[in-house]
């Protein structure tokens, strides 16, 4: 069994903790989603799921990983009996297919970069352009190279690697994209915008909160990286003097604090430039987004910053996902780190490639993402509720009690948490995205 570092410092734990929450779901897909869903409706909706759904998972995630020390498939088979031994895989699974694609966007946002830097995005041709990079041989390449690059980093192993990058990756991405906000503060379109995203209506969230609340579960889920065992991995590092709330806290606010932040630079950038064509969807950073940059002073060098930021936000994410495959493959065959992480990689490339392939399209990163983040991390989350909701009450309540002096009640109420409102709301959600999901799939093969 392969011997378990602990986090080099203090800090280390929160920081890489972080890394793995900041990254694509925060600038490349709550931008859209909020689009999508009507503006500071969705807003309001996603911010109370992080709260009260979102940070109560997390807590059973890192209890499950502190207590264990274990990758999510060694944890589970750890403290679970019968079928409960087995959810482990929901985990891996949801890694592979998460990570085959995010590579792929993440090469799209590295490409974009590369295309600011050497001067501007093509204004009113922003449609040709992305589907020029987000298919055939192109695509395929940046795919490759995003995926080399998480092979190198998680190949020197969690403390070395991970937390040395997002030491420097976590402060660089807060400082540039509040510089970028202020920027966006001053431009014609930032009264418009701000009422857009931030007053809400509340008839406007009664009226469509079915089609906002599975939604922004599904967002709040993937943003914060839960229902795969990413935090039971990185939990599984940490010393029992931790106060693990206090720590979920942070990351918490600080993962909402950069989402919320991306909004205050897309929208103002977007409503001066004055697109009659805005598409929302996964295409909206790269179509409507660099087609805005292109009509405001410095575009150019403004979009690179704006992307080069997302590109080391997904780096770390990514390396996140992939430290769960790779340690379950290091502690349950004890397979090296090198091979371990070299083949992993590449298979994973491999899954990934019909998304970057596919021409004049994102019909394969809509069932990809449509299926792991819309229904297996759901599914992964509302089982670890569940279980400790309901069945490993004292081991949860245990671990949580450590390190924190003043617990009180708060116990009880984060397991009557996950018990009925958590377990509720992740079911409906659960429901409503399976069908969803079958009319998609319906829309593209049937
Ligand atoms: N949270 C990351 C993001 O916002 C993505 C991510 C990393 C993730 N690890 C995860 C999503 C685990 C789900 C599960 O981009």
């Amino acid at each position: 069994m392969a011997q378990r570092e602990s986090w080099a410092t203090r800090t280390g734990f929160i920081l890489a903790a972080v890394g793995s929450a900041v990254g694509l779901g925060n600038i490349w897909r709550f931008p859209y989603q909020v689009g999508e869903y009507g503006g500071a409706a969705f807003l309001v909706v996603y911010l109370l799921l992080v709260a009260l759904v979102g940070f109560p998972v997390m807590m059973v995630e890192f209890t499950i990983g502190r207590h264990t020390e274990r990758n999510p498939v060694g944890a589970l088979k750890r403290v679970g009996r019968g079928a409960w031994t087995k959810i482990g895989w929901v985990f891996i699974a949801a890694g592979f297919v998460i990570l085959s694609y995010y590579s792929v966007i993440a090469g799209w946002i590295l490409r974009y970069t590369a295309i600011g830097l050497q001067g501007n995005y093509a204004a009113g041709g922003a449609g040709e352009q992305f589907m020029s990079v987000a298919g055939g041989m192109g695509s395929v390449v940046t795919h490759a190279i995003f995926m080399a690059a998480i092979i190198t980093v998680v190949a020197f192993g969690i403390q070395r690697g991970i937390e040395f990058s997002v030491k420097l990756m976590v402060p660089a991405i807060i400082a540039l994209l509040i510089g970028l906000a202020v920027y966006a503060g001053t431009l014609s379109g930032a009264g418009e915008a701000y009422a857009y995203y931030l007053s809400p209506d509340l008839g406007t969230i009664a009226a469509n909160w079915t089609a906002i609340l599975p939604a922004a579960a599904a967002q709040a889920f993937f943003t914060l990286s839960l229902g795969m065992g990413v935090m039971i991995t990185y939990a599984s590092y940490l010393g029992e003097d931790r106060n693990l709330a206090k720590d979920g806290a942070i990351i918490v606010a600080l993962d909402t604090a950069i989402a919320f932040t991306a909004g205050l630079v897309a929208f103002p950038v977007l409503y001066t430039a004055d697109l009659t064509d805005v598409v929302d969807g996964p295409s909206f950073i790269f179509v409507s987004l660099s087609e805005a940059f292109s009509n405001v002073p410095f575009g150019g060098i403004l979009g690179a910053v704006f992307f080069a930021i997302v590109t080391i936000a997904a780096l770390s994410s990514a390396i996140s996902i992939m430290e769960v495959v790779v340690s379950y493959l290091i502690d349950e065959h004890d397979v090296d780190r090198l091979p371990a992480t070299v083949g992993l990689g590449i298979i994973i490339f491999l899954v990934g490639l019909p998304v970057a392939y596919e021409p004049n399209g994102l019909n394969w990163l809509t069932v990809y993402d449509g299926f792991a983040n819309s229904i297996l991390l759901i599914l992964g989350g509302l089982l670890l509720a569940i279980y400790i909701g309901w069945i490993a009450t004292d081991l949860g309540l245990d671990e949580l009690s450590k390190g924190i002096q003043d617990l009180g009640s708060w116990g009880i109420v984060w397991i009557w948490t996950l018990r009925i409102p958590v377990i509720i709301v992740l079911l409906v959600v659960l429901t409503q995205n399976v069908i969803g999901y079958y009319d998609s799939l319906m829309g593209i093969f049937g």
